[in-house]
């Protein structure tokens, strides 16, 4: 009777940590599902605090007349020309990889009316600015 006893509390403790370890396996597999489309799209290292405050200061100056406080971006008129910009928040804007963003904002789009920061801005700031546009208006880290 004692060893009946034991078997079935054996059991149900084996059947207990089977169904924690199912879980768990399901739990890791959702978030790695996730990261792997943050990190496809973002292949920088985290910023540090500083880095992104710096990155916000140079955005609120230099950035925002076209691009706009929330990212959004749109149709901006200035003395004789239309420009619109995209919108960060986007799927599209999500989807664009670093390399893409930090090629055009070292060279510009002239004819669209996005300025060429290089030489302007160093290679730091324009990593930084990208990592604060990915995280402040993409939701990514
Ligand atoms: C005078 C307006 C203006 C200013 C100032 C400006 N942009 Fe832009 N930006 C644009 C326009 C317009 C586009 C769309 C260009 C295109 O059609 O590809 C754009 C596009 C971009 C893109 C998207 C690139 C892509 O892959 O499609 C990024 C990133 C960007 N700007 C970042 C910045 C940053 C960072 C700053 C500040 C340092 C800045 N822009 C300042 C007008 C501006």
């Amino acid at each position: 009777m004692k060893i009946l006893k034991t078997g079935l509390i054996l059991t149900a403790f084996a059947l207990f940590i089977f169904a924690c370890t199912e879980n768990k396996t399901a739990n890791i597999n959702t978030i790695n599902n996730s990261n792997t489309v943050i990190v496809a799209n973002n292949t920088q290292p985290a910023a540090t605090i500083d880095e992104l405050a710096s990155a916000k200061n140079i955005f609120m100056k230099t950035c925002v007349k076209c691009h706009k406080e929330d990212g959004t971006g749109g149709v901006t008129v200035f003395e004789d020309t239309t420009i619109k910009a995209p919108n960060f928040t986007s799927d599209k804007m999500k989807n664009e990889d670093d390399a893409e963003f930090i090629e055009t904002i070292e060279n510009g789009e002239k004819e669209d009316g996005m300025p060429a920061f290089k030489g302007k801005l160093s290679e730091e700031e324009i990593k930084n600015l990208v990592k604060f546009i990915r995280r402040e208006f993409q939701g990514k880290q």
